[in-house]
């Protein structure tokens, strides 16, 4: 009976099925559907799945344009400035109705460290050393994302970033191209999991490609210089394990490279990415980078400029208005070929298949409550915070186990907004745990906390100075909390300096005048330059712009409840002037000469570097042979006690180096890490599987990768291994 039923309702379903078209088919392989779609869609229909509008009134300052309330009915995708689904559903409902085929939108927001539930920024994230959180803090924006009508987040940020004057380190992961790779394929994984389609995933778009944060001095959106080395060598590796990660699309750059915008470059968004690469996935425009092709000067007007846009690789149009008005004519003028027209919707579509848009365009409704710091959450929110912050010094004031009287200074004492940092996307102020919460929550009864500002962010305002001296000198110790404003970070948001203005240093000398100890708490964007306050303290410890959970952590390493396990993914210079300054530079023709003459060569922290409350010894750096074969993987291994009385999570950063090569290479080269808990008195053995096509290999100025013999040695620490490659 039951058989029978089953046998009548799938015949039933296959008769049906037969009246619906192709693409509608949800048992058929994307790639029919697409193909079946396309052969039905004509050209304007075709060019407007190419352009991406705004819905509603933007939240980036710095993207200027009208609203736009009435979107057509093919349009592709709207950057999707709400978190409500009600609405997402309003508009997603109005287009498919009015459009011919139906063609469900792809709503697409910022979403860059976290949803609702904001983390700490990215640059923070990966002086965890810790894929695996990152990748759940990334899950958890998505599940957040998806629940509130966002299909597509651009995000994550990979351009390696050396320069500390550029607003946008904040958002990607430091100066490191390996530590970008790994923290870019754990977002992307954390993002969108292994089917797309489930309501609680959403598209990633790797950006900004390439070589954004090459940006000359700092400034943002200017020319940058690259040669083709450094592109394949230092730029290019994060996007490639990106897109080895599965991300479904890429945003093209504004920066100009060499000569040929990112956003106007065949070799970058065709030969490279498409071609050799294969990725199938579209390639969506910064905000407006194709119309500033003109300012850029390549184009003369928007039409030339969604020519040279197009035809270049670049796939969807965000808020240029050229495809829209453009592309059409270009088509029928035959400067745009046919074949690219459709290359670049195939790839349009094949996103919304896989999202699963066709058979559920529509957001299921749920209250806040059900989306928005759940425990689970929260959980992963504090323990990313804790895991970012690093302590830079500490002369044996922390952990502060005797105060009992504690001064909090400083404007970032009692900020919350602040630490929300750039890019905090529906982030709220009152749910952010301040500094001063997370201190009155960690030592409750067991110490008396005394408050003053002391002083602005900036500005010449000194009447605080007197009450921050009266409540360091009447304290035990002082956490001085200095640091920057969330939008000093961020797009748009350069600094000729990286010191903190001249009124917070003022700050730390006033109350450095308490004769009490000091311990300095920095919240920032960027590294910072911290030479003249470094004197004026007896500890430090960076926290970055932790999110909306970074008080409690931060208190509990400061009262040793937390054993910091932070290191830097960037280095610190000792002042703006020593930048560009990081670990794998080049090695000079006379590395004991070329010194500044007035400072230090060295960084004040160098990259790795970050403290902790008890001590690691490092033991004999081993190899199974100290001859390594092509195609034949080695293991070495170090082992580490955790010496110390107390447990301590330790990373082992593994480098390469390859002193003598046709191509000059870095000084070292980090092509490992690994992150573990060691109990006191523990030992560990920390081993990396060397595989010599990979991790000894190099590239040339195209992509080509080879393996010369020779001698390399692998570097942790202070120690080093020869192993040699035979021919
Ligand atoms: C930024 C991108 C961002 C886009 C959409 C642009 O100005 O450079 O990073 O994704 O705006 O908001």
């Amino acid at each position: 009976m039951i058989a029978g039923l089953l046998l009548c309702t799938t015949l039933g379903a296959q008769a049906r099925k037969k009246d619906i078209p192709v693409y509608r088919d949800a048992s058929r392989p994307v790639e029919e559907r697409v193909e079946d779609l396309l052969a039905r869609m004509t050209l304007e229909e075709k060019v407007m799945q190419l352009n991406q509008y705004t819905l509603g009134r933007n939240d980036n300052a710095n993207n200027m344009a009208d609203p736009v309330n009435d979107l057509p009915a093919e349009l592709g995708s709207v950057i999707y400035f709400s978190m409500s689904a009600e609405l997402r559903n309003y508009v997603q409902k109005r287009v498919m109705e009015r459009s011919r085929l139906g063609i469900p939108m792809v709503f697409g927001h910022d979403v860059i460290h976290g949803f609702r539930t904001v983390y700490p920024i990215s640059l923070a994230q990966a002086c965890s050393w810790n894929p695996e959180l990152v990748r759940q803090a990334a899950e958890v924006a998505a599940q957040e994302s998806r629940m509130s009508g966002v299909d597509w987040t651009f995000s994550p940020m990979i351009d390696v970033a050396r320069d500390p004057r550029w607003g946008r380190v904040s958002e990607g992961y430091g100066e490191d191209p390996y530590a970008n790779a790994v923290f870019c394929a754990a977002t992307v994984k954390g993002y969108q999991g292994d089917d797309l389609a489930d309501g609680r995933r959403m598209a990633a778009c790797l950006k900004h490609f390439a070589g954004y944060g090459a940006s000359e001095a700092g400034r943002d959106y200017v020319y940058t210089e690259i040669s083709r080395q450094t592109l394949w060598d230092t730029y290019l590796p994060p996007y490639q394990a990106g897109i080895e990660a599965g991300a479904v699309t890429v945003m093209s750059c504004f920066n100009n490279i060499s000569g040929t915008p990112g956003s106007a470059d065949p070799y970058l968004l065709t030969e490279v990415l498409k071609k050799r690469w294969a990725h199938d996935g579209f390639v969506v425009s910064d905000w407006g980078a194709i119309e500033q092709l003109r300012a850029q000067g390549v184009a003369a007007d928007k039409k030339q400029a969604a020519d040279r846009a197009f035809n270049a690789g670049l796939d969807m149009d965000m808020m240029n208005r050229c495809y829209d008005a453009h592309l059409a004519d270009l088509v029928r003028e035959g400067v745009v070929p046919q074949e690219r027209l459709d290359d670049a919707v195939r790839r349009v579509l094949r996103l919304k298949f896989r999202l699963g848009l066709f058979e559920n365009p529509y957001t299921p409704e749920s209250s806040e409550e059900e989306r928005f710091l759940l425990p689970g959450s929260l959980r992963i929110a504090e323990q990313l915070a804790e895991e970012t912050m690093v302590l830079l010094k500490n002369e044996g004031v922390l952990p502060l186990r005797e105060a009992k009287k504690i001064a909090v200074i400083g404007p970032i004492a009692k900020e919350r907004w602040h630490l929300l940092g750039a890019w905090a996307s529906k982030g709220r102020t009152e749910e952010v745990e301040s500094v001063f919460m997370g201190l009155e929550k960690e030592f409750g009864e067991r110490a008396e906390l005394l408050y003053a500002r002391g002083c602005d962010f900036d500005g010449e305002d000194r009447a605080g100075f007197a009450e921050a001296l009266a409540a360091a000198t009447a304290a035990d110790v002082t956490v001085l909390c200095l640091g920057e404003k969330r939008n000093w970070s961020g797009e748009n948001a350069s600094r000729s300096t990286i010191a903190l203005p001249e009124i917070q240093q003022r700050l730390a000398e006033v109350v450095s005048k308490s004769g009490k100890p000091v311990v300095l708490v920095l919240s920032s964007g960027r590294p910072l330059d911290v030479s003249r306050l470094e004197p004026l303290s007896d500890a430090i410890v960076q926290m970055w712009q932790p999110g909306i959970r970074g008080g409690r952590p931060l208190a509990g390493i400061l009262a040793g409840r937390i054993n910091p396990s932070g290191r830097l993914a960037i280095t610190f210079p000792r002042s703006t002037g020593q930048i560009p300054i990081y670990y794998c530079r080049r090695p000079s023709a006379r590395p004991h000469q070329g010194k500044y003459q007035e400072l230090s060569s060295e960084p004040l922290y160098e990259f790795g570097y970050g403290l902790s409350y008890t001590t690691y010894d490092y033991g004999e750096l081993k190899a199974e042979t100290a001859s390594i074969e092509r195609g034949k993987k080695l293991t070495v291994t170090i082992p580490v006690t955790n010496s110390g009385a107390m447990d301590g999570a330790e990373t082992v950063l593994w480098y390469v180096s390859d002193p003598v090569c046709r191509i000059a290479r870095p000084v070292k080269e980090l092509k490992h890490f690994e992150k573990r808990m060691l109990r006191s008195g523990e030992t560990h053995t920390f081993s990396f599987e060397i595989d010599p096509e990979r991790d000894l290999s190099f590239v040339d100025g195209d992509g080509n990768r080879f393996l010369e013999a020779g001698d390399y040695y692998v570097i942790v620490k202070d120690r080093k291994l020869k192993l040699t490659l035979a021919e």
